[in-house]
């Protein structure tokens, strides 16, 4: 299966989880994923860190930008490209949707790491 192929949608949130925030952190299948609420729109990233080991949950955004908490890097939440060191390799996104009252992610799981030789 492609990386970003559809596997399934699921139900992963409310709108009334973002009254008091636009960050939402998600737990599916072992994998946390970040949601993310800009201009009224919803996103979803992956919440880890691709520089170390860090919930971007816990960090800070502004407009479409979130900051690591752990070393200040930053990512477009919205198309999970890298912006400023020390980041460089971008976050996984996947596709949103809302139905009613519920966020809806398009999750698959990430394609298994060959092991190193
Ligand atoms: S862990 Fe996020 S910038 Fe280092």
């Amino acid at each position: 299966m492609a990386e970003n192929e559809v596997n399934e949608w699921r139900r992963v949130a409310t709108l009334a989880e973002f009254s008091d925030s636009d960050m939402y952190q998600v737990h599916i299948d072992n994998h946390f994923i970040a949601l993310f609420k800009v201009d009224g729109n919803y996103y979803a990233t992956d919440d880890v860190c691709t520089h170390a080991y860090a919930n971007l949950c816990f960090g800070y955004l502004e407009g479409d930008i979130i900051e690591c908490p752990l070393h200040q890097g930053t990512f477009n939440v919205c198309t999970g490209k890298a912006l400023s060191a020390p980041v460089i390799e971008d976050l996984r996104t996947y596709p949103v949707k809302v139905e009613g009252d519920d966020i809806l992610i398009a999750y698959s799981p990430p394609e298994p790491v060959p092991p190193k030789a």
